[in-house]
């Protein structure tokens, strides 16, 4: 301590330096962080008193019953105050409710419009489906009051993935994110395979220039799904090819097979506009770049055959980590509870349909 007191002008200047170096990090920190659309911090903003926060799973999506053990958002993802149940004796308590719609189209489940509804009790829409695959739902005008929705507009904003920022070890280099043995140069794995889909369409065209190696339910050609990556990475492009045009409706065909497999994805979806508030812009070919699909074709032919350019569309790898939703059905009832505060009340969905299709 003594030591300490004698060189104060020592002690000022590293004060200084870290301040300055503090002050750069502030003014660049924001911009790195929002450059693309993610989920906010897991961290509870409830001020003042603390009381918990049920959030009542009324059934699992497709079936998939998770088990509940302990304090299930605090120990897997630190959310303190927040009960997740799916135990629906808990109903009269419960904050949120949430419904996944496939079950509610089909009629599978219903809704319990014939509990009485505690007044400050919120009923929240979900589903990670295009509108195209949710069903009519217009018999739900006005029961919803938050959307739990892969659309950045919804209450609850739940993306396939996103991109975290990072700054990996110097030494570092593009090469180390691309995987050495590529041996097929254009990949698909596709389970649904409807004439009717655009993409359909545009792999019928494109197999006439370039081979493309099908996988999936389709082709009668399933990957066990600890072959997926490993396919993948030996593939210079996947066609991350959605089902069906809208709105951020970008999936685990990006995320999961392109990105994390190590191939660069060529993507067919809602616009490259929408894709870069998401994405860097060079770490994706969009098949609209192109004015024919014979165009698109003999682009990946070349850039294949070209090392160098190939490289480029690996260099954001350098600064983002890929994160994709590994348990869709946990954290994001969970992460209700981080966003109490932020949310618009009194909230209803008046007309569900429009706003889904809008
Ligand atoms: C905080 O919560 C406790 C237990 O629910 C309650 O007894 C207490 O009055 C509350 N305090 C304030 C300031 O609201
Ligand atoms: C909140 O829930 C936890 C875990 O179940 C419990 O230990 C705690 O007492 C609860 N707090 C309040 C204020 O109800
Ligand atoms: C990206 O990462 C590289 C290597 O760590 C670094 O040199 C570069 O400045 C970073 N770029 C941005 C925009 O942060
Ligand atoms: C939730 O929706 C119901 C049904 O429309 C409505 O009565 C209630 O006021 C809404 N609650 C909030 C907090 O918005």
């Amino acid at each position: 301590m003594a030591d300490l007191c004698c060189h104060r002008w020592t002690i000022l200047a590293v004060l200084l330096v870290c301040l300055t170096l503090f002050g750069s990090l502030l003014v660049q920190w924001p911009s790195m962080l929002n450059t693309f659309q993610r989920p906010k911090s897991t961290e509870s903003d409830i001020p003042g008193n603390i009381t918990n926060t049920t959030v009542l799973v009324w059934y699992w999506a497709f079936g998939f019953s998770q088990r509940l053990h302990g304090n299930v958002c605090k120990d897997r993802y630190g959310i303190p105050n927040c009960i997740l149940s799916d135990d629906r004796s808990l109903f009269p308590q419960a904050d949120f409710v949430i419904f996944h719609n496939r079950e509610l189209i089909n009629g599978q489940q219903r809704l319990p419009l014939h509990l009485p509804r505690p007044h400050k009790q919120r009923w929240v829409w979900f589903s990670m489906e295009s509108p195209a695959h949710n069903g009519n739902l217009k018999p739900f005008a006005g029961q919803f009051n938050y959307t739990m929705f892969y659309r950045r507009d919804a209450d609850f904003f739940t993306p396939y993935g996103w991109l975290e920022p990072h700054n990996v070890g110097t030494g570092m280099t593009v090469d180390d994110f691309i995987p050495k043995e590529k041996s097929s140069l254009a990949c698909w794995v596709v389970s649904n395979f409807a004439a009717h889909h655009k993409r359909t369409e545009v792999y019928n065209k494109l197999k006439k220039v370039i081979p493309v190696d099908v996988y999936g339910g389709a082709v009668h050609r399933r990957l066990p799904s600890q072959d997926l990556l490993p396919t993948i990475s030996h593939c210079y492009f996947y066609l991350s090819f959605e089902n069906s045009i809208f709105q951020d409706y970008i999936t685990e065909k990006l995320w999961d097979n392109a990105f994390s497999g190590g191939a660069v994805p060529v993507v067919l979806g809602p616009p490259r506009k929408n894709y870069e508030a998401m994405i860097p812009k060079d770490s994706f070919i969009h098949v609209d770049d192109f004015s024919s699909i014979e165009e698109l074709g003999e682009f990946l032919k070349k850039l294949a055959g070209d090392k160098e350019r190939y490289a480029t569309y690996f260099k954001w790898k350098l600064n983002y980590t890929v994160m994709t939703s590994s348990n869709w059905l946990v954290k994001p009832p969970c992460q209700i509870c981080t966003k109490l505060t932020t949310l618009q009340t009194p909230k209803v969905y008046w007309d569900l349909q429009s706003w889904e299709w809008k």
